[in-house]
């Protein structure tokens, strides 16, 4: 599929088919990570894959009652866990070298950018979700200290196609050579 059309095609999805994802769908996602740009290559994130239900079940209850995206935890065969190692991204001889601080969220994003368009392009439908108790997932996961919880979604085929969102226009937030010139 083309970038342009994956990038502009590509909705978040909260309703799934429960049907298996085909294993070479779930290796090409995977490889998509894999091929994300990181901080000076430290490639920081861990990804983890959750298939069983209960464990499924247990992750949905992470998710704060309102959020949209916690029947799809149920839905969905899969649920990926996107976490990053801590002290890597931004750090140099063990200093963090900008003002940012530790870029693993920046990484991380990236790499989950390529999973959700590389789902799409597959057919799969992936909704991020960042509004969770990053806690109780890292308890419920057995993540160690110095591995932080950063996002999740559910991977699977779509039970519903999802509706457009809007999109501010390019001149709502495009300057031309010196901030607010539009
Ligand atoms: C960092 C981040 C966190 C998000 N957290 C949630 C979430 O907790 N629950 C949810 O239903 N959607 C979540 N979303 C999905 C956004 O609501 C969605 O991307 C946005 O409304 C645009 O819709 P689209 O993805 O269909 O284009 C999150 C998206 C991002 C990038």
């Amino acid at each position: 599929m083309d970038v342009i059309k994956a990038i502009t095609g590509r909705r978040s999805i909260r309703q799934y088919k429960g049907d298996p994802i085909e294993d070479g769908d779930l290796a090409e996602v995977l490889e998509a990570v894999r091929w994300a740009p990181s901080w000076a290559n430290t490639q920081s994130w861990e990804i983890i894959i959750v298939k069983d239900p209960e464990a499924k079940r247990k992750l949905a209850g992470t998710l704060p009652a309102g959020n949209p995206a916690c029947s799809s935890f149920n839905e969905a065969p899969v649920v990926i866990v996107a976490c990053a190692r801590r002290g890597k991204a931004g750090y140099f001889k063990g200093a963090a070298v900008t003002d940012k601080g530790d870029w693993y969220m920046f990484d991380v994003a990236l790499a989950m950018q390529n999973l959700t368009l590389a789902a799409y392009a597959r057919g799969l439908g992936t909704v991020l979700v960042g509004f969770f108790d990053a806690k109780k997932v890292a308890h419920l996961l057995n993540i160690p200290e110095d591995v932080a919880v950063v996002a999740m979604t559910p991977l699977g085929y779509p039970g519903r196609e999802a509706k457009p969102t809007p999109r501010k226009a390019l001149h709502d937030f495009v300057s031309y050579d010196t901030f607010g010139c539009r």
